[in-house]
């Protein structure tokens, strides 16, 4: 998988001897940044902007994030909860299937709780009616799964073949509605406005016909709004026609939008070997700190990485042969002390870390690059790591 990212922007004048390694390095100035190209998207089109916690949930920011953005999405009650205590606006939860003790509580911190099935909506009806009765106000929600695959690997495609994200769009009848407030769907990743506009096509001869029983649409994540190169005039005219045409009102959720380019991870090279090549040993961890470098798989680019030199392959300090982030040339040299920084990690890496092996977690930092502010947001230590287990 090519990542589309990987601008290293004002990082490519920070000192990476700033911070102890392993740390998450985020510049507030380029989440500010992002944010403002996702209100001005929303104004322009006279939508709503939710923020993906799965993405991006640095909730020491929540305050930032509410000055741009009308609230956030969460995958379920832990980041329904957070959104709700550490951000501002409206939580919109989704999960594949819920528990009937964490929709309880669900139900009454979420303002769109939306379901994966009609079969939930109806199993779970009696609880809906009685959060309702306690005064809980929040709108009903249906994913549907627009059956339309758009994505370049299969395994990160909501439509895929027997895919278990959101209802079949085909199968939809008025019944599955009845008491469905709004449209979900999400199928898109990293993607640009086509894909989007061919799932709308795709979907838009089986949710015209229901329009009078709906108040929104919801078209998920995976916009990659504050690419440079996103085509967003045209996206906003594409919001516009949607909204005119459906007189819905519309919501984007996007994730990695709101972090794009915008953190890094600092570590250290702790010693070299030669096994036919040059290897060495990191305090970062892909399959700890960056696992999505294995899963996707993808290569995370590298600040400040040469055009030429020896290559030198790059892993971690766990037990896994496969903890390997990836060949590097390695911008001063690959020594034991030296510093490096993979780019674009603000997203999708902060809030995947594990402790496999007791390896220690990234401390996480915010840097400011307008005014060079430097501050710990927070080190992690055994007890961390103690602290999940028993
Ligand atoms: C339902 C839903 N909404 C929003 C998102 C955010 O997507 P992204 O971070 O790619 O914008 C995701 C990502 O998987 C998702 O599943």
């Amino acid at each position: 998988m090519e990542t589309k990212a990987g601008d290293p922007a004002a990082f490519a004048h920070f000192d990476l001897y700033r911070v102890p390694s392993p740390a998450f390095v985020v510049d507030e100035a380029a989440i500010r940044r992002n944010l403002s190209i996702l209100a001005d998207v929303r104004d322009r089109a006279g939508i709503k902007v939710l923020g993906a916690l799965k993405a991006f949930s640095m909730w020491s920011l929540g305050s930032i994030v509410g000055e741009y953005l009308d609230g956030v999405c969460a995958s379920g009650l832990y980041e329904a909860r957070l959104g709700r205590e550490e951000y501002q606006g409206e939580v919109a939860t989704y999960c594949a299937a819920y528990k009937p003790a964490d929709l309880a509580e669900i139900l009454t911190i979420s303002d769109h709780v939306i379901f994966n099935s009609p079969g939930q909506i109806a199993r779970f009806k009696p609880q809906i009616d009685a959060a309702r009765a306690a005064g809980h106000s929040f709108d009903i929600g249906l994913r549907i799964n627009p059956q339309n695959p758009e994505g370049e690997v299969a395994k990160y495609d909501p439509s895929q073949p027997h895919s278990r994200l959101g209802f079949p769009v085909s199968q939809l009848t008025p019944d599955h509605l009845a008491s469905v407030d709004g449209i979900h769907f999400h199928n898109l990743c990293e993607q640009d406005l086509a894909p989007l506009e061919r799932t709308w096509a795709a979907v838009e001869p089986h949710i015209l016909p229901h329009l009078s029983s709906l108040k929104w649409l919801n078209f998920g994540g995976g916009h990659h709004i504050t690419r440079a190169d996103y085509q967003r005039d045209d996206l906003v005219a594409f919001l516009q026609g949607v909204k005119a045409q459906t007189g819905l009102t519309l919501y984007l959720e996007p994730g990695e939008a709101m972090a794009l380019d915008a953190g890094i991870l600092v570590g250290e090279i702790l010693d070299v070997i030669d096994n036919g090549m040059a290897v060495a040993i990191t305090d970062i961890s892909a399959t700890c700190h960056m696992p999505d470098v294995i899963e996707a798989p993808y290569r995370p680019a590298m600040l400040h990485e040469p055009s030429d030199g020896p290559l030198t392959r790059l892993g971690g300090p766990s037990c896994l042969a496969g903890d390997i982030i990836g060949d590097y040339r390695v911008p001063g040299g690959a020594e034991p002390g030296a510093r490096i920084a993979f780019l674009d990690q603000a997203h999708y890496s902060m809030v995947k870390t594990n402790t496999f092996n007791g390896v220690p977690l990234p401390a996480i930092w915010l840097w400011n690059s307008t005014t060079d502010k430097l501050t710990e947001i927070r080190a992690f230590s055994y007890q961390d790591f103690k602290a999940r287990l028993s």
